[in-house]
């Protein structure tokens, strides 16, 4: 399929990437060297997981002394690749990033940088002394829906932006899968739930806002619903054993079970059976024996499901930001952006601006191209967007075409950084000192 929004037709060189970390992410962005054989080849990929490795060794015919079990194996040799996709848990980005860097190879890094804002600086700084170009893994910002905003703002269609309000509905089994069960559930193991859900949507906001940065924000949250306390009755520790499990929308077997019996493999199935393939024996003995297969009310999750973050940017920008947990939509987000001459609205699938002057509503439809085998869930249209603009960035060597890099992220970042740090200690913070940091 050939498409009309591919940053560069025609690119010359083959970019030889290296994946570490070949989980869900490793393997949704290694799938370009399928689609575009001619511009990106793996040539090599890191996993303690087996079957993971294997699996994507498999797909890219990736020769046996380049398949490593820890990314440090990697990190030894000399460099043998162009890039480097560091798609590790949240806790293990900053090591291979700063290490990778060092080594002269460009980086496209998952979200969240790191952890802290110190790894984070330390992470461009890296970048930036080894001279090599750094993509974070903010997908969103290579979405055309968010593109057209940003264009439509650009061109002043509703004047001076004067508010922003802005939704991330995460989805109640979405939730339930990911930070009650499973990866980002507990924050000394991944991150805390703004900086691994969120820092999309405050980097969102920090992009429709411009050139204005932020000079005061302030939060609250917590976590609700997920605790012993919620217990219902006589339900069992897991779902499989539960007596009372049909009366929970929470029910691990309601959320994996029944779906891969209607024959649907992939997320969140595919990544729960972490060394097999998805059928229904492996699902079982997921649930049975696994993190997912736990009652949500007995899991050592301590993440917040609902947060709000306020925000004041230079010339007076207000921005309010809602994360729940509780939502029937999973990630379809929705925004308002209030102007001095309109009202922009997107609802989760179309962008519209009302005019004052003429008052009328006009819809904007951005084209979502993305080619058919690309992108396992959710965001695939954003996530090839973001590998085309790598890709190309390292082809033509030309960091331009990285739309996250590594100074608009390290500040977007520290907003997230500051946000928390406003909820914790119950104050408003006054961040004009983030820019010099
Ligand atoms: N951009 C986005 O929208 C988005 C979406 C989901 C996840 N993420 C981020 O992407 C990252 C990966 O998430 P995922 O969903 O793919 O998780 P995952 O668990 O599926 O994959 C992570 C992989 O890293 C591997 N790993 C662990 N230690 C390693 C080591 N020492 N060397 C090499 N590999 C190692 C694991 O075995 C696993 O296969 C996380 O930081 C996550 O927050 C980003």
């Amino acid at each position: 399929m050939r498409l009309n929004c591919s940053q560069l037709d025609n690119m010359p060189s083959l970019v030889h990437v290296i994946v570490v970390g070949a989980g869900s992410r490793g393997e949704n962005y290694s799938m370009f060297a399928s689609v575009h054989p001619d511009r990106m080849k793996v040539v090599a990929v890191a996993d303690p997981r087996k079957y993971a490795r294997t699996k994507l060794q498999k797909k890219h015919n990736i020769s046996e002394e380049n398949v490593f079990d820890d990314w440090r194996g990697v990190a030894e040799r000399d460099k043998f690749a162009d890039a480097v996709f560091v798609c590790t848990p949240d806790r293990l980005h900053k090591e291979p990033a700063v290490a990778f860097a060092r080594k002269g190879y460009h980086l496209l890094l998952e979200k969240p940088m790191a952890t802290t804002a110190e790894d984070c600086r330390e992470i461009v700084e890296a970048c930036t002394q080894s001279g090599v170009m750094l993509c974070v893994g903010h997908v969103l910002r290579y979405d055309p829906i968010v593109h057209k905003i940003k264009e439509l703002i650009d061109a002043g269609l509703v004047g001076d932006v004067v508010h922003i309000q802005h939704l991330e509905p995460v989805g109640f089994y979405h939730f339930a899968h990911a930070f009650v069960r499973g990866n980002w559930r507990n924050e000394a193991e991944s991150s805390f739930s703004l900086l691994a859900k969120s820092c999309h949507d405050i980097d969102l906001i920090h992009h429709w806002a411009g050139a204005r940065r932020c000079v005061k924000v302030s939060s609250f949250g917590s976590l609700s619903h997920f605790n012993k306390q919620n217990k219902p009755a006589g339900a069992a520790d897991r779902c499989l054993e539960c007596p009372v499990e049909k009366k929970c929308p929470y029910s691990a077997s309601k959320i994996y079970l029944d779906q891969v019996k209607k024959g649907n493999t992939g997320w969140p199935m595919s990544v729960i059976c972490t060394d097999s393939s998805v059928d229904i024996e492996s699902v079982t003995e997921a649930l049975r024996t696994g993190a997912y297969g736990r009652c949500v009310y007995e899991c050592d999750n301590d993440v917040c499901t609902n947060q709000v973050v306020n925000m004041e940017f230079e010339g007076g920008l207000t921005a309010a930001f809602t994360m729940v947990a509780f939502t029937e939509e999973i990630c379809k987000r929705r925004t308002t952006i209030y102007g001095s001459k309109g009202e922009l609205s997107y609802d989760g699938h179309d962008v519209h601006v009302f005019d004052f002057l003429s008052q009328q509503r006009t819809k904007h439809t951005p084209q979502c191209l993305a080619p058919k085998n690309f992108g396992m869930h959710g965001h695939g249209v954003a996530d090839y967007h973001l590998t085309d603009a790598f890709i190309s960035a390292v082809a033509s060597d030309d960091a331009s075409l990285i739309r996250s890099g590594p100074e608009e992220t390290l500040h977007s970042h520290l907003l997230v950084f500051e946000a928390e740090r406003s909820r914790l200690e119950n104050k408003v913070l006054h961040c004009a000192d983030i820019q010099a940091k």
